[in-house]
């Protein structure tokens, strides 16, 4: 049996569907019934609960072969670093407490720092929290920022005909498909090949700059013309703020930029045939076109 925890969220989701594809047998961990209904009539086993409950969560992991453990973000909590910590601490409690023996951990390029990097600390923390366990063998998976990230543009395409953040559009830098953090999730779940604790890059499918993507996007939904405008790092944090982020969250978001920018995010490990994933941003085009598509229908509703 694998728990997967964020089963019904980006990567939980697809790598949840690639197990059962398998025939593996997954219990799915959320607050929603109803969004982990899709795989219950899969195969899935369901558990309904907040991974804040350590009881809760050492249930849910009872018996398991392996965990895919991950902090679930929460845009709203008033103190994120706080929170991140209080479910980062329910996890590991819950590992120890269900004796679990392999866990395929969701962190972050720039976790090995301890600062500059805003939410990308509280990876740092777990993945320290989680090498203190003695006796489970655990593989972090440090992913680059998700293609999926670039989602978050549509609302202002719509509005302001723009695309933009506070991270530089000339910079290059790794940027990674959800679909394949999930393939390297199911695969690491199913064949539990790494031992004591484990570091593993996924840098995407190659290097690119915001300019770069952004005119690739642009490009498929009809939109030759769409710019990458970097915003200075007080006007994204309001940015942030107006589309219902709190301000904590809000500057740590901006705090990861600036710390892109500085090139922090950069490994120091060449990339290799091993942490370059296949999707490429011209294959992620295609499901930015639907999510696009699907607000245009909207506003012509
Ligand atoms: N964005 C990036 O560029 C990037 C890069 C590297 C690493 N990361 C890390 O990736 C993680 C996010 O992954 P993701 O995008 O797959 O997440 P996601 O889509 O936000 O999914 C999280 C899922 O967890 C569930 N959930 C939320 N709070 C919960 C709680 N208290 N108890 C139980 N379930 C809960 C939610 O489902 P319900 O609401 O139904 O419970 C949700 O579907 C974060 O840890 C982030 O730091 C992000």
């Amino acid at each position: 049996m694998l728990a997967i925890i964020g089963a019904s969220g980006n990567i939980g989701s697809k790598a949840t569907e690639i197990l059962l594809a398998k025939g593996e047998k997954v219990r799915v961990i959320g607050r929603d019934t109803f969004r982990l209904q899709q795989f219950v009539r899969k195969g899935a086993e369901s558990v309904v609960g907040d991974v804040k409950d350590t009881d809760f969560l050492a249930g849910a992991f009872s018996d398991v072969d392996a965990v895919f453990a991950m902090i679930p973000p929460n845009y709203t909590a008033p103190d994120f670093r706080a929170y991140q910590n209080e479910i980062g601490r329910s996890i590991a409690n819950a590992i120890t407490k269900a004796k679990v023996k392999y866990v395929v951990n969701l962190s972050s390029q720039g976790a090995e720092l301890t600062t500059g990097t805003g939410p990308v600390v509280g990876l740092h923390d777990q993945e320290e929290r989680l090498n203190r366990l003695v006796g489970v063998n655990v593989l972090h998976l440090r992913c680059a920022y998700f293609m999926e990230n670039l989602l978050m543009n549509i609302p202002l395409i719509n509005e302001k005909g723009i695309a933009g953040s506070a991270i530089r559009g000339d910079l290059k830098f790794s940027i990674v498909a959800t679909k394949d953090i999930a393939a390297e999730v199911a695969e690491h779940l199913v064949k539990r090949d790494f031992k004591g604790k484990e570091v593993k890059d996924l840098l995407g499918q190659r290097a690119l700059s915001l300019d770069e993507a952004i005119g690739v996007l642009g490009r498929k939904i009809g939109w030759p013309d769409l710019k990458y405008v970097q915003f200075p790092y007080d006007e994204a944090t309001k940015g942030l703020v107006e589309i219902g982020l709190t301000l904590d969250f809000s500057k740590l978001i901006v705090e990861m930029s600036a710390g892109i920018n500085k090139g922090l995010f950069g490994v120091n490990r060449p990339r290799t045939a091993e942490n370059t994933t296949p999707t490429s941003i011209e294959e992620f085009a295609g499901v930015f076109a639907a999510a696009f598509e699907a607000t245009q229908l909207k506003k012509a509703a």
